[in-house]
Formats: C-alpha cells, sequence, structure tokens
C-alpha cells in the first residue's frame, strides 16, 4: 500500500468481535468495522450489513484484510457472481474477480485500466445486470484514484414531477459497446473483442425507472457510459432527454466521493447508485479486485 498512514483519520476502535455499522454524513454511505471473514459470518452479523447495504447502498469495510477467496466467498452470499467479457482480466486462479488496475507489466496490462470512466452501474447492459460490486484495494496511489457514487433513489425524488411523468413507462437501450471505440481510441492496450465477445454483450433493454426489489424505492436506472437511446422516441428527443438525465442523475449533493485507505472493500448497489472513478496520474500505480454479483430483471 503506498497510500501513507499517518495520513489516516483517527476513528474510535470497534468493539472487538462485532460488527459496527456507522452511517456517512451526506447521501448515502456507511463504514463498516470489525468485519472478519476468516472466521464463519454469524448470521446476525451477515443480517445487519444485508440490512445497511439495502438502506445506505454503499458500504465501506475498514481494514479488511482478505484472500481474493474471500472476497468471493462473501460475495457469492449476496448471489451467483458474474465473469466480466473482457476474461484476459481475471485474476489467475479466480475467474470471478476482474482486475481493475492501470499497471502494466512487461507492456502489457494486468487489469482494465479504465473501468469506471464514465458514470455507469455495473453490467446494465446484461439482461440480469448486476446487483452489486465489491472492490478492494490491493495497491493505491498517493494521489487521486477516488471513486464517486452518485444516489439514484434520490436523484428519483428530486427529479421535477414534470419529468419524472414524462420518464416513468420509458424503456432505454444499454450497450456494453457504446462507448468501446472511444475509450480503444484514448487507451489503445483494450483488446478488440472477439466475435463471441461480441455476441456476449447484444444491446438489452430495461425501463428508465426501476423499482429496487429489496427495498421497494424507485430509482432511475439510465447512465453516460451504457444507455444509448430511450427506445420509441425519435432520436433528438431521446438524445436530449437522455442528456438531461445524465446531468440530474450525477448532481453533487447526490454524490458521496470515496477516498481510498489501505485494505478498504467498498460494497455498492448497483440498483441504487452509479459510479465514477476519477482517476490517478499514469505514472501511480492503483490495483483493486472486483467482483460482480448477479441482480434480477430490473422492473
Ligand atoms: C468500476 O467501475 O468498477 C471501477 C471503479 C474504480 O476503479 O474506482
Amino acid at each position: 500500500m503506498s497510500a501513507s498512514l499517518a495520513s489516516l483519520p483517527l476513528r474510535p476502535a470497534a468493539p472487538a468481535g462485532r460488527v459496527e455499522i456507522r452511517p456517512l454524513a451526506g447521501p448515502l454511505g456507511a463504514e463498516v468495522f470489525g468485519l472478519d471473514l476468516s472466521r464463519p459470518l454469524a448470521d446476525d452479523d451477515f443480517a445487519r450489513i444485508h440490512r445497511a447495504h439495502l438502506d445506505h447502498h454503499v458500504l465501506v469495510f475498514r481494514d479488511l484484510r482478505i484472500t481474493p477467496g474471500e472476497q468471493v466467498a462473501f460475495s457469492r452470499r449476496f448471489g451467483p457472481l458474474q465473469i466480466h467479457v473482457l476474461r484476459q482480466f481475471q485474476l489467475p486462479g479466480h475467474p470471478e474477480i476482474l482486475v481493475v488496475s492501470n499497471i502494466k507489466e512487461n507492456g502489457q496490462p494486468i487489469g482494465l485500466g479504465d473501468a469506471g470512466h464514465f458514470w455507469h452501474s455495473d453490467l446494465s447492459y446484461k439482461a440480469l445486470p448486476s446487483l452489486g460490486s465489491m472492490l478492494h484495494a490491493q495497491e493505491l496511489p498517493g494521489e487521486g484514484g477516488d471513486t464517486l457514487f452518485a444516489n439514484q433513489h434520490l436523484a428519483w425524488d428530486r427529479l421535477p414531477a414534470e419529468l419524472k411523468k414524462t420518464v416513468a413507462g420509458l424503456k432505454a437501450e444499454h450497450h456494453y459497446l457504446a462507448k468501446y471505440a472511444e475509450l480503444q481510441a484514448r487507451n489503445p492496450w483494450r483488446p478488440n473483442l472477439t466475435p463471441e465477445q461480441v455476441a456476449e454483450v447484444k444491446p438489452v433493454v430495461h425501463p428508465v425507472v426501476r423499482t429496487h426489489p429489496e427495498n421497494g424505492r424507485k430509482a432511475l436506472f439510465v447512465s453516460e457510459h451504457f444507455t444509448t437511446r430511450i427506445v420509441d422516441v425519435p432520436e433528438d428527443e431521446s438524445r436530449a432527454l437522455l442528456d438531461e438525465l445524465f446531468h440530474l442523475t450525477t448532481l453533487p449533493e447526490l454524490v458521496y466521493r470515496h477516498v481510498w485507505e489501505p485494505h478498504d472493500m467498498v460494497f455498492w448497489d448497483n440498483r441504487s447508485v452509479t459510479h465514477l472513478a476519477a482517476g490517478c496520474p499514469d505514472h501511480l500505480r492503483r490495483r483493486l479486485n472486483r467482483t460482480t454479483i448477479e441482480g434480477t430483471a430490473p422492473f
């Protein structure tokens, strides 16, 4: 870990042997202290973590020293895991883990260097988009590398009444390839996709406003990375509406900015939030392990 320990904020220690959840001030998020995945997780602790995830949408597990296998096993408690289409960036021996990293070894990227470059909800381009993702810090840059999360329940709640009426009932197309060529032009290491990979990520259609299957709240479900058009609406109207929604879903008052600390693991709800990687200077190393849990069809 390259982030300096001296710069870490001082916090009261969590009581030994018990998971402690502390909500963050702001539009979303809670910190979780004291999770020990080297022992079986008590049902009561699991239930409290699950509840907190539904209530706060982003959980920041502090000082979580776990192996990739423990991350996979913990993620599986929430549902089946999804394998990313860019299989070249799997952690060796752990196909369920996508390496998110800007590091190159022998001129080759060891992970997806520009994951999260545009606001998005993970795997919204699949028929069964992700329930949530867990991202565990392995190596952090001394500067930059933050991740931003925007609360999409609040985005819906604050939408002007007229706009709510306009978008309720609309559907939008999501496509993995929407920004692929643009990203590839900026980052030539991004691999060309095989015909099999392209077939795996055919465009899908989801409601613009979805109802969270577990907390029952409505959320906006569009993003600049993957949402290409509103279906059954003329192209110019669709573009104007999407641009307005992209703006209203990423307003500063909806956003929690996560500044990574060594051994953090962040578990976010892709049904409630969109996220964005702020990036860091190219010469600084950043490496995190991501698991992605499958959700249900949005409604
Ligand atoms: C992601 O979008 O999954 C990556 C986010 C990050 O690198 O901060």
